[in-house]
């Protein structure tokens, strides 16, 4: 077996965005474009030479070939060990599991999250520091800069790596070990959770319905749910990962999740459903009758977390990302603990968990997550809403309910306008921009602006500064609106408009959210012109 020391260019794009690289799967497949990026991740972060490395995805068109590639590079680069999943397959948060637990020197995420896969489809890498969470901006913005310069790549010559079989084999100077991809991810839940009471819980009758979307949770949920807490067989359906996710779009949403939200409205419907996205990391709530947003999820489980055994010594802190409601705040303020906004995206909360300021962290787009892990984790907070029910006996409904009563209910809802023109969405933001000096005090559709700015962060940890994080008019405490372009499209632009109103009055918590938002929605549109911009109308 010998290195080959392949002659490259750069290619264009390479930028890592919201969380990692991601292109359409055939830009990836083209040649030398993944190389090029791999070794601009370790020349970035190496040397390489002597490490141990974690390599696994969601299994997704190209995850396997991808995988190979990767390993050959690691190898040709020096590492003395990669720690890969049983067929290539590793959940983003149990990725993370797996870097901390073996004390591991990082590792390669394969994945587009959310986006939909196969050959036609999205892909994506990112790589994750030693504390298991995705890089910061400082080495994001390395690793582009390399992509800008590279000459040259590294790879062994050798055969594929068999990763059906547990077990070590070596690759040139490394040895390759394939672990189960869902034992230290299980172990780590069992430490955290009330698996008992869970256990009781289902053998009384409580019933709950999983839909792993075909993505990499299917695995995961099989063993935890049915395996372990003795739900019934069948609990947990879209259970096999497929390269496609058999043509959907595994993003956990009551629009992507439809079938699932059918049942959870229907009659007979189960207690409790749930759904994960792409790579395991997002997660969907719903209730008999009740949909919960991710917004609420992060505040009622932050109220409610004390009650699972890992968290019984209450919280540090709550931290969320700025679009993200500001119901997790309310909690805090009760609690007494600070409470943190941050950027989008899940990298910003790093630090905050490293130094012990937050414990539990979430974002409106459907991520949750704590200091258990460096990556929102989609089964975990499956597995605290269980935990809450089987302690409390409560139901979804109930919970929500009660939750409102005692904090207020933020109505929340973000309208996303998806593949729109570029150039027309940055122009929509430019206006915007130009014009937040001048609307505090002005009053539109009965709200009366008390703030408007474009979102900055200054890391009270690191000192690190983001910019231009996204528009926000603030109507007091009374409502919100938040405007920012996506970081993770892969086609045009995409326009977000998050949306939220606060009531404190317990008799008018049961509107229908799009109502109860209807002065909130009809101000975003005036003041930033969103028909007439983008000649959209939903
Ligand atoms: C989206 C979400 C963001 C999340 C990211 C990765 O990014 O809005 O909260 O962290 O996906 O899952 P966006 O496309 O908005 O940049
Ligand atoms: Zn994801």
């Amino acid at each position: 077996m010998t290195v080959k020391t392949v002659t490259t260019t750069p290619i264009e794009g390479q930028k890592p965005g919201t969380s990692g690289l991601r292109a359409k799967t055939r830009v990836f497949m083209q040649p030398g474009y993944l190389e090029n990026f791999v070794q601009s991740i370790f020349d970035a972060v190496g040397p390489v030479a002597g490490k141990t490395l974690v390599v696994g995805g969601d299994g997704r068109f190209f995850n396997r070939r991808a995988i190979q590639t990767i390993l050959k590079m690691a190898a040709a680069n020096g590492a003395a060990r990669a720690v890969v999943g049983r067929e290539g397959l590793l959940s983003t948060p149990a990725a993370s599991a797996v870097i901390r637990h073996l004390r591991t020197d990082g590792g390669l995420i394969l994945s587009a999250s959310h986006n939909p896969g196969g050959e036609d489809g999205d892909f994506g890498l990112k790589y994750n520091i030693p504390a298991g969470g995705p890089a910061p901006e400082g080495v994001t913005g390395a690793i582009h800069a390399n992509t800008l310069k590279i000459t040259e790549y590294r790879i062994l010559e050798a055969g594929d790596v068999d990763l059906s079989a547990l077990g070590e084999s070596r690759l040139g100077g490394m040895a390759v070990e394939v672990i189960d991809p869902v034992a230290i991810y299980a172990d780590l839940m069992r430490s955290l959770f009330d698996f008992d009471a869970i256990r009781a819980h289902f053998a009384a009758g409580f019933r709950m319905r999983f839909d792993a979307m075909h993505a990499v949770t299917g695995p995961y949920a099989r063993a935890i749910l049915e395996g372990e807490l003795g739900a019934p067989a069948g609990t947990v359906i879209n259970a096999a990962p497929l390269p496609d996710f058999g043509g959907g779009h595994p993003d956990p949403n009551p629009v992507y999740a439809a079938d699932l939200m059918a049942e959870m409205f229907g009659p007979d419907a189960p207690d409790l459903g749930a759904a994960s996205d792409g790579d395991g990391d997002r997660n969907m709530i719903v209730g008999r009758g009740a949909y919960v947003t991710p917004s609420d999820s992060l505040a009622v489980l932050a109220a409610n977390i004390h009650l699972a055994p890992g968290y019984s010594g209450g919280i540090t802190g709550i931290a969320r990302s700025m679009p993200t409601s500001r119901a997790a705040d309310r909690v805090a303020a009760r609690l007494g603990v600070p409470s943190y906004e941050t950027p989008t995206g899940w990298k910003f909360f790093g630090t905050l968990l490293d130094a012990g300021r937050a414990t539990i962290c979430g974002e409106e787009s459907a991520g949750t997550g704590s200091n258990h892990v460096r990556e929102k984790d989609g089964l975990w907070a499956v597995l605290l809403w269980l935990n809450i029910m089987a302690a409390t006996g409560r139901s979804v409904a109930e919970i929500l309910a009660d939750h409102w009563a005692a904090h207020g209910r933020d109505y929340y809802s973000r309208h996303d306008y998806e593949g729109v023109d570029k150039a027309a969405a940055e122009g929509l933001m430019d206006d915007l921009r130009a014009r937040l000096a001048s609307l505090p005090g002005s009053e539109i559709e009965g709200l009366t602006i008390t703030e408007a700015d474009d979102f900055a962060y200054t890391d009270p940890v690191d000192g690190s500064v983001a910019t231009s994080q996204g528009i926000r008019l603030i109507f007091g405490d009374t409502a919100r609106a938040v405007f920012r372009l996506s970081g993770t499209g892969t086609v045009g632009a995409t326009l977000r408009v998050y949306l939220e109103r606060f009531e404190p009055d317990p008799a008018r918590q049961g509107e229908e959210p799009q109502a109860a938002l209807a002065p909130v929605i009809a101000a975003a549109h005036t003041l930033a012109g969103i028909r007439t911009r983008l000649g959209r109308e939903a």
